[in-house]
């Protein structure tokens, strides 16, 4: 098992943070993040709104060589201290060296900031920073001006009963953008305090390859089709 896929196995190494990832959705990155490393995929992985690190130390422990991991958040209180010491003890020495966690809020990162953060265009991002319609709209622009052909990107908290909000900024953005389609609801495991639905999206070429890997990924769920923005897409059915 790679360093990820201890991170986020059931018990692993995620156990211990406090946050909010479901366990379906963590197989889902985990497989997602397999696959990237099985391919000749490059580019950065970043995280909007890392919290205590639950999902951003999983992202680290993925990287290639030569590859940026950012994370952004506003860190409030100690959040920010925490998070850093989780990453020393997981990644001691020199191995947290491409490491980046930044104490921002994301909405007033500028396109250059970002590509200047991530070096070279991501491969993989998180966002599950703020929840206003306006900061996911704008999280998810910011995301879409540097992407690596193939990168996936995905959306915390689609169709959350409380974040209603997040859900209409996922589908307006979505609606315009050029590079980056939507591919399939995970459905959450569980209550939503362990962690919400997530959409996964990828770049237009990609769709269905990322589709039979999330399928690869979830066995025994059922799919069916479905529309997402306006674009084909799958949902995974929740039987729990
Ligand atoms: C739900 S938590 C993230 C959980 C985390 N991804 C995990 O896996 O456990 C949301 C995070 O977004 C951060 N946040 C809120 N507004 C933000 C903003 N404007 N920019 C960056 N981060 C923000 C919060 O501080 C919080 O840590």
């Amino acid at each position: 098992m790679s360093g990820h896929e201890e991170w986020f196995a059931p018990g692993g190494g995620m156990a211990a943070v406090k946050g909010f990832i479901s366990p379906r959705s963590a197989q889902a990155i985990s497989a997602i993040l397999t696959h990237q490393m099985q391919t000749p995929i490059q580019g950065a992985l970043a995280e909007i709104g890392t919290f205590l690190g639950k999902t951003f130390i999983g992202l680290a422990l993925a990287a290639k060589p030569g590859e940026h991991v950012v994370g952004l958040d506003i860190f409030e209180a100690d959040v920010g201290e925490k998070l850093v010491a989780s990453l020393r003890r997981v990644l001691p020495g020199d191995r947290a060296s491409h490491v980046r966690v930044a104490k921002r809020d994301s909405t007033t990162v500028t396109p250059a900031e970002w590509m200047r953060l991530l070096g070279s265009p991501a491969r993989f991002v998180h966002i599950d920073g703020d929840h206003t319609y306006e900061a996911v709209l704008s999280d998810i622009q910011l995301a879409t001006t540097f992407l690596a052909d193939g990168a996936i990107v995905v959306l915390d908290d689609f169709m959350h009963e409380w974040y209603p909000d997040v859900s209409e900024g996922i589908i307006d953005a979505l609606r315009v953008s050029k590079n980056l389609f939507p591919v399939a609801v995970i459905p959450r495991t569980g209550s939503v305090m362990g962690g919400g639905t997530k959409l996964v999206c990828t770049t237009p070429g990609a769709v269905d390859d990322c589709f039979r890997l999330l399928k690869a990924a979830l066995p025994g769920t059922t799919f069916r089709d479905c529309r997402i923005a306006g674009k084909p897409a799958w949902a995974f059915f929740n039987y729990d």
